[in-house]
């Protein structure tokens, strides 16, 4: 026993949806303009700044330098260059909204249920970690503990960071590839019940760590693009030069549900509304 109630979760993210849903006004009521940048990029067609909303800036330039560097032969998340543009994408309008609904996400799971312990996969440059720890502590969830983790040693930096900006709250760090089961160092710190989250981690590591998010994991928040299609629109294509695996919702889900009771595709209606081939939101729980 887990000691967390799955519908209990399940209501408890249905207020962020709601948020995100209303968020999607302006540049974001289509996302078809971006579906055709991405195509034009591949495509090698120039197009201008101002061809398409500004919202879509960062994620445009973002493909655009993956092409780029993919085309020149390297890319790495450690190369300066690709944490510049995703420093500018992360704090872009797309992802900035990923980012607040997802912290809110987790800060209304915390206020429902008796989670102990959060662990992030893939935290990166912290940039959700960041915003999450600022919710903890205007929250109170100074009894929790926070552990973030990358595969990148960097994230020890991160951690001392965090933990120099946030002195009331437990902070923790490990270095983590989760195409790996955790490492004992992770383990062993674990207090039950665990809430794992990441957001665009997977696609680089696939379908196999599921099992390994899994097998920590009382209650699991995903935040990738999944395919609803199951048909590659051109960011698959060119997010695929850099070895991210294209991921398919009907697949994930079916990954999942060899280690959660429920899964719940927590933003349905947004996609539906903004004609989006991807749903980015799932939550499992045990
Ligand atoms: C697109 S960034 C996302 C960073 C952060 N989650 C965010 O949303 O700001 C992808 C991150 O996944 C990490 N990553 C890629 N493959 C991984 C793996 N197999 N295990 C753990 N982390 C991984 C990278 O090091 C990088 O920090």
């Amino acid at each position: 026993m887990s000691g967390i109630d799955s519908e209990q979760l399940i209501a408890a993210v249905a207020r962020p949806m709601a948020q995100y849903r209303a968020a999607m006004k302006g540049d974001l009521e289509d996302w078809m303009p971006l579906e055709h940048a991405e195509q034009m990029l591949l495509d090698g067609r120039a197009f201008g700044e101002h061809d398409f909303p500004a919202d879509f800036g960062p994620i445009i330039g973002m493909m655009r330098l993956i092409l780029e560097k993919s085309a020149a032969g390297g890319w790495s998340w450690a190369d300066p260059d690709v944490q510049k543009v995703f420093a500018e994408v992360a704090s872009g309008t797309v992802y900035r909204l990923y980012a607040d609904v997802l912290v809110a996400m987790v800060v209304e799971m915390l206020k429902a249920a008796p989670i102990c312990t959060v662990v992030e996969a893939g935290a990166g440059s912290g940039f959700v970690t960041g915003r999450l720890c600022r919710a903890m502590r205007d929250n109170g969830f100074d009894r929790v503990r926070l552990i973030a983790t990358d595969m990148l040693p960097s994230i020890d930096m991160l951690g001392h960071e965090l933990r120099s900006a946030y002195p009331d709250l437990i902070i923790e760090q490990c270095c983590w590839n989760i195409q790996n089961e955790a490492p004992l160092e992770l383990r062993e710190r674990l207090r039950k019940p665990v809430l794992v989250f990441e957001r665009f981690s997977l696609p680089y590591a696939g379908y196999g760590a599921i099992g390994n998010l899994a097998a920590i994991a009382d209650a699991l928040i995903l935040v990738d693009d999944l395919s609803l299609t199951g048909e590659k629109a051109a960011f698959d294509h060119i997010y695929g030069r850099i070895g991210t695996q294209f991921l398919v919702l009907e697949e994930a889900r079916r990954q999942l549900a060899k280690y959660f009771s429920r899964i719940h595709t927590c933003d349905t209606e947004v996609v539906q509304a903004i004609r989006s081939p991807v749903s980015t939101f799932t939550l499992a729980v045990k």
